[in-house]
């Protein structure tokens, strides 16, 4: 079963991620835990372009390319031989995130995207993708503050530093999204404490037969 989280900077998809995780290998099942950009050897190159704030002068659609490089990678050499290996996967961020990001928020059009996205990854995509949906205010002030204890704001910031709008269009993205695809895109209310979210959480895992 491959499984993905979604959802804007500082929704605390970590965490949720971490804690399905250790939920599923309780279960008894093995679990491969990975993550988009970097999850591939190739992809860890990708990522330091793509996140680095330096690089503001990508345009749109090469930025779209290198996600799509950095997915088609990860997808044939990480993602489907642990598949084939009967593991369930859960990876932090997939190709929603490229529809939502480059499309609802970068203005490229999302139903182009699905189609870009569905040759980079041969068709496939996840039974289950739980989009944390949270305010904009409060998950950047949390990705911001993140970023900063760890020193990463140049290397790791470029879409921390995007404006408020760019981070509005993606949060309406991910619901707009969601709403055109209700079997697989669920939003998971990600206001509360831990616990509570991630009790949110157990119900949608439960729900897709875990
Ligand atoms: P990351 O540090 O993994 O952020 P987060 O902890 O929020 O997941 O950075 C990933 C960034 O890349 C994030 O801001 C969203 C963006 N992104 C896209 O714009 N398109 C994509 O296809 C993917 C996978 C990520």
């Amino acid at each position: 079963m491959f499984i993905t989280f979604e959802g804007i900077e500082g929704s605390g998809k970590g965490t949720m991620l971490e804690r399905a995780v250790a939920w599923i290998e309780q279960r008894g099942k093995g679990v491969l835990c990975t993550r988009e950009p970097g999850g591939s050897e190739l992809g860890v190159r990708l990522r330091a372009i793509l996140l680095d704030s330096r690089n503001s002068d990508i345009t749109s659609r090469a930025e779209l390319f290198l996600y799509l490089a950095d997915r088609a990678q990860h997808v044939e050499q990480v993602i489907r031989p642990a598949l084939a290996s009967g593991k369930v996967v859960v990876s932090d961020r997939y190709a929603d995130s490229t529809i939502v990001y480059q499309g609802f928020g970068r203005g490229l059009d999302p139903q182009e995207l699905f189609k870009l996205n569905d040759v980079a990854v041969g068709g496939l995509w996840p039974e289950l993708t739980l989009v944390l949906d949270l305010d904009v205010e409060t998950g950047l002030e949390r990705a911001r503050s993140r970023n900063q204890q760890l020193g990463i704001e140049e290397k790791e910031g470029r879409f921390e530093a995007e404006s408020l709008a760019f981070h509005t269009k993606v949060r309406e993205g991910y619901r707009s999204w969601a709403k055109l695809h209700p079997g697989r895109v669920r939003i998971v209310d990600a206001s509360g404490t831990p616990d509570e979210v991630f009790a949110r959480v157990c119900v949608m895992l439960e729900e897709a037969g875990l």
